[in-house]
């Protein structure tokens, strides 16, 4: 997995926060608007606190997104991962997030509420910069290389897009890989 390519992790999580408080928790959350390039915007997102994981929602999605994030780690090759920061973006009607790209090593996408008339992240593959729309539903988790140029495309419908988003970094610390090849 991962090598090379785009590749998309689903996993049915038990996050542990049933829809409706975790929602209630992110409207009752300090957030703002956030503007961001091609006069696009965020019409709620908590960015400016993505490294204080003491926020009361991040305590409640934690115990069910850690075991999520070790075994995607784990799949890999990689004995554990560091959760850098953890946010949430809410995109109402008109609202997006442009083309861009993450810190760290990798980057997860959780969709809380994802009515079905709400677009989901796209993505650019190739020398020939093809789009492309990552196949998600609601209560996805979405993991992909924090490479990977991708965007929230503009909200037409009059329903709210509810995310979670984080940068990890995957830790590079097997234990038998020295014993295994170095002789
Ligand atoms: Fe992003």
């Amino acid at each position: 997995m991962f090598v090379g390519e785009v590749k998309q992790s689903y996993a049915k999580t038990n996050l542990d926060v049933a829809k409706t408080s975790l929602l209630k928790m992110l409207n009752e959350a300090e957030a703002k608007r956030v503007n961001n390039d091609d006069n696009q915007f965020i019409s709620k997102c908590d960015y400016h606190l993505a490294e204080d994981f003491s926020r009361p929602w991040v305590q409640a999605v934690l115990p069910g997104l850690k075991p999520e994030l070790l075994d995607l780690a784990n799949s890999i090759c990689f004995e554990g991962y560091e959760l850098r920061a953890i946010w949430f973006q809410q995109y109402n009607q008109d609202s997006g997030h442009s083309w861009h790209t993450h810190g760290c090593n990798y980057t997860g996408v959780f969709y809380v509420d994802f009515p079905d008339e709400t677009p989901a992240t796209e993505y650019i593959e190739g020398k020939d910069y093809t789009r492309k729309k990552f196949d998600v539903e609601e209560h996805d988790l979405l993991i992909f290389p924090s490479t990977l140029i991708h965007r929230a495309p503009i909200n037409k419908s009059s329903l709210t897009k509810t995310i979670i988003s984080f940068n990890i970094n995957l830790n590079f610390h097997p234990r038998d890989l020295k014993n295994k090849w170095d002789t």
